[in-house]
């Protein structure tokens, strides 16, 4: 199937790590070109020349989606670059396994920053260019804790779910001007190689090396399908979301997470 992609611009937040990376790597594939909208600097880079080395075009801008200047200035970058801007995936998120109770107001503010505010700050730059050009298309990822909820994870649950009825309102809102909105929501997606993370990633450190073939295989259980997803299954589901393939489909939240949550 043609995703007829060539050629289009797309911007990835978060793109340097873990799914943002495969998300890049597929639009890459389909040969549109790919601005990476990151903090972490060498991982962006790093990603910047993987696109390229699939034959796409790319653009790094090292960004703070938490920082709304810095937001604005990244769409400029974009938009002088490419001409305009067709896609954009708010990708970048951060969540900390902890009870609501014993979190700290400072960890709560961090992910609201970082889950919501990014979205908003980086879907609110690109609205007024979309608007004009009567097309365009917005895929945010969510999470299946913002659908059901999920032990130790109020926050950031709370947040996702706002990134999920944020993009119904503004589906509804700006669809009579050819804008589509959508979210996808992963299950839990562990990184296939250490190349594929960023120091600022989070599965840095520690984390990824917890998720053992015998953790991984335990977690399995959980899952209908039996099995832990891949990056490269959610990122198959953001680019046909982007594409002009999904041109009907606007306002959903769909699950790529082997049957978890089903709603
Ligand atoms: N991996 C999972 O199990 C899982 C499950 C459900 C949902 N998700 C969601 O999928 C998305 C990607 O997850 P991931 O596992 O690839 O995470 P990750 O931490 O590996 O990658 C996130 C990337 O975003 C960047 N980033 C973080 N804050 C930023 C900021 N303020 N400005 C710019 N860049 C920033 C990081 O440097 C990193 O490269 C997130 O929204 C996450 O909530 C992931």
């Amino acid at each position: 199937m043609d995703l007829n992609l060539a050629g289009k611009t797309v911007i990835v937040t978060g793109g340097g790590s873990n799914i943002g990376r495969a998300i890049c790597h597929r639009f890459a594939e389909e040969k549109a070109n790919v601005v990476i909208a990151e903090w972490d600097e060498s991982q962006g880079s790093k990603v910047a020349e993987e696109v390229k080395k699939l034959g796409a075009a790319s653009l790094f801008v090292k960004t703070d989606v938490t920082n709304n200047n810095e937001v604005v200035e990244m769409v400029k970058k974009a938009t002088a670059r490419f001409g305009q801007v067709d896609i954009l995936v708010n990708n970048v998120g951060w969540a900390v396994d902890q009870l609501f109770m014993e979190e700290t107001r400072e960890k709560w503010e961090k992910m609201i920053a970082i889950d919501f505010w990014g979205m908003i700050n980086c879907t609110r730059a690109v609205l007024d260019r979309m608007v004009e050009q009567k097309k365009g298309a917005i895929v945010s990822i969510g999470s299946d804790a913002g659908r059901m909820g999920e032990y130790r994870e109020a926050i950031y649950a709370g947040c996702k779910g706002g990134v999920i009825a944020l993009t119904k309102a503004l589906a509804r809102e700006v669809g009579r001007f050819g804008i589509r909105l959508n979210v996808v929501c992963p299950g839990l997606t562990v990184p296939q190689e250490k190349e594929a993370v960023g120091e600022k990633s989070l599965w840095s450190g520690e984390m990824m090396d917890m998720f053992t073939p015998e953790a991984q295989a335990k977690a399995a259980k959980a899952y209908p399908l039996r099995k832990i997803g891949k990056a490269d299954d959610v990122a198959n589901a953001v680019v046909f979301m982007a594409s002009d393939r999904a041109g009907h489909i606007t306002g959903q939240t769909l699950s790529v997470s082997g049957g978890y949550t089903m709603m």
